[in-house]
């Protein structure tokens, strides 16, 4: 099975302030009428001050980051939707699940980058390995998104596009290849290895930085990241990613980092 299986959060049901303070009041305003005032004074409560609000933040070591632009942001090739269910949801869902299986682990005080290589390297841990691996894959392919992507790469990167595939063309051709190719779910992924450019696809929750890989930007195969919009059309999707979405940008940034 593709997809992942929703989780969705408890709704929270806070006993709010207001609420056993309106009540108290009740109370008290009763007493008086009744002409008890003295006994009214003994025990009418001292208001408390008011609690703070509920936590609805995924609690545990590792945070659920913002995304970097507005959920509709990237409209009209992902629609707002997609991205409410994608972060809201299934992103959520990792950091959730993951915060869960460390609690009381010696992995609850490590990087999440760390958690990764650490359970990638045994298969008892694979569980674990998946929802840390799919929070970091998450968190980087938004950021290789971005409003009015996909124009050009720049500076040293541009120079090992040209070098390493030909040209941007060339790159887009192998990248869509890669990811269209991957079958099932997955990830595809622009690398720097040994100094040079390559595009490389992943299984699942699977993640070059598990083995040491330095990836420069991904796009998510997953079926949910693009069924609502593009249902079975993936090659659109990625065309849409790669022509309109791709942060070059942050690219650069990576290759330099
Ligand atoms: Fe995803």
């Amino acid at each position: 099975m593709n997809q992942e299986s929703f989780t969705t959060q408890s709704p929270t049901t806070s006993q709010g302030p207001t609420n056993s303070l309106n009540r108290r009041g009740f109370l008290a305003g009763s007493a008086v009428l009744l002409g008890a005032n003295a006994m009214a004074q003994k025990t009418t409560p001292v208001p408390k001050p008011a609690e703070p609000a509920q936590q609805t933040a995924p609690t545990g070591p590792f945070a659920l980051p913002p995304l970097p632009w507005a959920e509709n942001a990237l409209e009209p090739h992902i629609s707002g939707k997609t991205i409410g269910f994608h972060y809201g949801k299934h992103h959520r869902a990792y950091i959730d699940k993951l915060n869960k299986a460390v609690e009381g682990k010696k992995l609850a005080e490590m990087k999440l980058e760390d958690v990764i290589v650490e359970t990638g390297k045994d298969p008892s841990t694979a569980s674990i390995f998946n929802n840390a691996a799919q929070a970091w894959n998450h968190a980087f392919y938004w950021k290789s998104l971005e409003p009015k992507g996909g124009d050009e790469p720049k500076g040293k990167l541009a120079d090992m596009i040209k070098a390493d595939f030909g040209g941007l063309d060339g790159f887009k051709k192998e990248f869509a290849e890669a990811a269209n190719g991957q079958f099932g779910s997955g990830w595809a992924w622009l690398v720097v290895e040994n100094g040079k450019l390559r595009v490389v696809k992943t299984g699942n929750a699977d993640t070059p930085i598990a083995r040491g890989g330095k990836p420069l930007v991904t796009c998510d195969v997953w079926e949910h990241a693009y069924y609502l919009d593009y249902q079975n059309k993936r090659a659109d999707y990625i065309a849409a990613v790669l022509d309109k979405l791709l942060n070059w940008e942050f690219a650069s940034q990576n290759l330099a980092g």
